[in-house]
């Protein structure tokens, strides 16, 4: 699997500022919000997305905005207090079937991992950073550095193998040895056991070292493929006839479970593909937004 055609941390120097919304222009086109409408944000974020949206959808439309993330959803809630179009819930997303009861909306974007703030925020997303070995987008959560306590060398090894991690055997066994040693607490350590067990010259390719096991980590921590398997399963109940869905991923994870389902909803006659191929940023948005180039959008159309 080459992630390196398709992953968050790709582009080691990165410069992270406040969140800008990814293929913007994009998406908008692709949910083709109406006046009146009702959309619902999975990935609410700091509202890059949200904001266009909502502008599209006049002021007779419904806007539900979710985030896992506590803190992003008080943002929301506080940004968005008087507009009464707009509800804020801090959940997961996967649950967004039981959170409409039965109520269907016209179109659902899902933005999919985490924003730029969030890089920043002390949840342990970053290699590069030194900080409590989280991982999590919700404090309700089990973080990752308890997690690691009984997680035996086969079940690591598995998580970072998922990843294409060449080297997820050693990787495994120095992670395992290392928590019997000593609990490993933070991103920084995790990081040095990783290099320890890797040749020297790896630490120094095109991929940061951590890139891979990180987004192991975190695909494991989150379940982040079981939820989005969920919420992209669940399409048929919660969006109208000839409702829009567009999904923004960011690795080549998250991409072919995405491809996969709307391909067998098309195929099964729930859903029409609105591209053949996913749609990637140009090189001016790449330019402009560094973290944007391993973005993929794709969309359907509920029939
Ligand atoms: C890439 S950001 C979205 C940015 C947003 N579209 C914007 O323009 O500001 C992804 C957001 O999804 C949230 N998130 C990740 N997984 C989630 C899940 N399973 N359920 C709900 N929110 C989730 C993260 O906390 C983060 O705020």
């Amino acid at each position: 699997m080459d992630l390196t055609k398709n992953t968050e941390e790709k582009n080691k120097s990165t410069p992270i500022a406040a969140h800008t919304p990814v293929l913007l222009n994009e998406t908008i086109r692709a949910l083709d919000p109406q006046p009146g409408e009702f959309f619902v944000d999975g990935t609410a974020g700091e509202a890059g997305h949200m904001r266009a949206i909502l502008e599209k959808i006049g002021p007779n439309g419904k806007y539900l905005a979710i985030d896992w993330n506590k803190k992003n959803v008080e943002r929301l809630a506080r940004e968005f207090a008087d507009d009464s179009r707009v509800t804020v819930l801090n959940m997961n997303f996967a649950d967004i079937p039981e959170a409409l009861r039965g109520k269907k909306a016209d179109g659902l974007l899902l933005d999919l991992g985490f924003s730029s703030g969030e890089l920043e925020s002390g949840r342990g997303f970053s290699f590069q950073k030194d900080e409590p070995l989280l991982m999590t987008y919700s404090d309700d959560q089990e973080p990752l550095y308890k997690i690691l306590k009984r997680l035996s060398e086969k079940e690591i090894f598995e998580i970072l193998k998922l990843t294409g991690e060449r080297y997820s055997r050693p990787m495994a066994k120095a992670i395992f040895r290392a928590e019997r040693r000593s609990p490993i607490k933070t991103t920084g350590e995790l990081v040095e056991v990783l290099k320890k067990a890797v040749p020297r010259k790896y630490e120094y390719g095109r991929l940061n070292l951590g890139t891979r096991a990180f987004l192991g980590f975190r695909i494991y921590v989150n379940r982040e493929l079981d939820n989005l398997k969920d919420i992209l399963e669940a399409i048929p109940e919660i969006i109208v006839s000839k409702g829009r869905v567009a999904v923004i991923t960011f690795q080549s994870l998250e991409d072919k479970t995405v491809k996969e389902i709307f391909k067998k909803q098309a195929k099964e006659g729930k859903a029409e593909l609105l591209y053949p191929k996913p749609i990637d940023p140009s090189l001016q948005e790449i330019r402009s937004n560094p973290r944007s180039r391993s973005a993929k959008l794709r969309a359907i159309r509920v029939i």
